[in-house]
């Protein structure tokens, strides 16, 4: 994970650090920045956020570095830049999986990053010692290094990397989202390759050191850094986004356009879905409505699967779910049967490395996602399979819309749960397609209000953890299919018997009458705006930030 940005040109430093803002969802535990003043480089670095750094400088060269912690501590001392010498100072993202064996001496850090400051120093100055050193790098790595001259060196492999350059100012980013503003082309960095830069622009080199000519790439619209708007948090404001989203997936996802997809899936023998956390349950969802349509599918999680003995025939269709299209376990995944079968990607970030990986590519069209807790993506990627499972049924889709009114009215009703909920443990139920519901609240309670938030199909209460049920504990229910309700309401019976505080969400509240809390929803998709705004509001009642929760990044490129 980490952001980096190298910056060339007036107000390197104040304008590295703006765009490294943009960065803060792939690490905000600490920030630093390395420039050139005076001949000398200068290294400053603080722990925390970004805005935890404030350095004023007229250097025309800058690196700087957002982190999230893979090896050593957070402190100031393993924050990045790193230097070894007086020549270089590197800023990484990624993992040095040989780092122990190339250290050149002692290291200041506890980082695998320092390494290639290390061996910088050793090979001297110039490209020649970037290639050198490239090449003895193994494992994930974007790095950006700053050399005294004031040339920036950047070096790729497996983590993303991304420069834009326009009238004689260069910048080097982990995301294009970084060039909104700047320019509207780019160009995308490819596995072992590297790059110099100066005043004079960028050139290009594969590891072996032949020059390389790029085309440059258009920024999209899609990817245009957006902002809160009237909203305090990012997560508030992309719950609100939903219906704009959904808008723009049922013009976009019509018959014709769809038409190869489900063919795939008609004709495949197995279709696997296949994604990490939040990506993971929109394939349990997408395997409830495939299976009602007569699929034959099965859901894994990318980090179990790429390691497990599960092998696809050529007619199995594997379809990847991620919202930023870079996490690592998916990528993983999809490297085991790259060749073996098709494969299918369904992902929010048009120019990521899934999206170029797959054979086929479905956008996602949520728009970006700020917020590390993953609401829209969620909402659109549930949305978009149950149009295509709709026209494997020749049938009208089954979701709802949800709209502003809809979703005021979801809040307020959050709002009024959530007062009376102040304990750290909460047992989140439901039934098929609301289980998969129930997962994804206690995903988002745990990371945004770290309350200890434990999803189970309501139908397991009594093979054990019933036990755990006791005078006082916090149920939380999801009961949004009629074939269940009454399975639904004898597990909430079962509950409330031994002193559990039970709320129930609904499309049939008269049902549940008596047992508790109860919350009306007009549809399915409703219930799980509800577990969105739930987990929101409990962090905002515990003061939680729930854009940049502890511990966790949007985009998780390591394994
Ligand atoms: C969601 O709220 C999480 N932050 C996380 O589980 C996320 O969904 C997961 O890391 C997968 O990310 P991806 O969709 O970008 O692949």
């Amino acid at each position: 994970m980490c952001g980096i940005v190298g910056f060339i040109g007036k107000n390197a430093v104040s304008n590295a650090m703006e765009k490294l803002r943009l960065l803060q969802y792939r690490g905000y535990d600490s920030v630093g920045v390395g420039f050139v003043e005076d001949g000398e480089i200068r290294i400053e670095k603080a722990v925390g956020k970004v805005d935890e750094l404030s350095v004023k400088s007229e250097s025309v060269r800058a690196v700087a570095h957002t982190r999230w912690a893979t090896h050593g501590k957070v402190c100031t001392r393993n924050a990045h830049p790193h230097a070894s010498g007086e020549n270089w100072a590197i800023v990484h993202n990624g993992i040095i999986e040989n780092y122990s064996e190339l250290a050149t001496g002692k290291t200041v850090s506890d980082t695998d990053s320092e390494v290639i400051a290390q061996l910088l120093e050793k090979y001297g100055n110039g490209l020649g010692s970037v290639i050198a050193c490239a090449q003895k790098l193994e494992g994930a790595f974007a790095v950006l290094a700053l050399e005294k001259s004031g040339k920036i060196y950047a070096i790729k492999q497996k983590s993303p990397l991304f420069v834009s350059e326009k009238n004689g100012e260069v910048v080097f980013a982990s995301d294009p989202v970084c060039f909104c503003g700047f320019s509207d082309t780019y160009y995308s960095f490819c596995d072992k390759e590297c790059a110099v830069a100066d005043e004079n622009g960028v050139e290009f080199y594969s590891f072996s050191g032949e020059r390389i000519a790029k085309t440059p790439q258009t920024l999209a619209v899609e990817y245009r850094a957006s902002e809160k708007g009237d909203f305090d948090t990012f997560m508030h404001k992309e719950i609100y986004d939903i219906p704009l989203a959904q808008s723009r997936i049922e013009q976009t996802y019509l018959p014709a356009f769809v038409s190869e997809v489900v063919s795939d899936i008609r004709h495949a023998d197995e279709v696997w879905f296949i994604g990490c956390g939040t990506a993971y349950h929109a394939c349990l969802f997408a395997v409830c409505v495939f299976e009602k349509a007569g699929v034959r599918c099965r859901a894994f999680i990318a980090s179990e699967f790429r390691y497990s003995d599960v092998v696809p025939t050529k007619n199995t269709l594997c379809v990847f779910v991620s919202q930023s299209g870079e996490t690592a376990d998916t990528l993983g995944a999809l490297e085991k049967v790259a060749g073996v079968c098709k494969t299918v990607a369904l992902t929010n970030v048009g120019y990521s490395a899934l999206a170029s990986a797959v054979n086929v590519c479905l956008p996602t069209l949520a728009g970006e996602e700020r917020a590390v807790a993953s609401t829209k993506a969620y909402a659109c990627q549930i949305f978009v399979f149950d149009i295509l499972a709709s026209v494997l049924n020749n049938a009208e889709p089954v979701m709802q819309k949800l709209d502003k009114n809809g979703l005021d009215y979801i809040f307020e009703e959050a709002k009024r749960v959530v007062k009376s909920f102040d304990k750290n443990e909460l047992f989140v139920l439901g039934r098929k397609a609301d289980y998969v519901t129930a997962l994804e609240c206690a995903l988002k309670v745990k990371e945004v209000s770290y309350v200890n938030a434990n999803a189970y199909p309501t139908g397991e209460l009594k093979h054990g953890f019933i036990a755990l049920i006791e005078e006082g504990t916090e149920v939380l229910i999801f009961a949004t299919d009629p074939i269940l309700y009454k399975k639904s309401l004898h597990g909430a019976r079962e509950c409330k018997s031994r002193g559990a505080k039970i709320t129930v969400v609904t499309t049939e509240p008269e049902m549940f009458e008596g047992v508790g809390n109860v919350v009306k929803v007009s549809s399915y998709l409703c219930s799980v705006a509800f577990a969105f705004a739930f987990a929101l509001e409990c962090a905002k009642k515990r003061n939680f930030d729930p854009d940049m929760p502890r511990n966790l990044a949007k985009s998780v490129t390591v394994e």
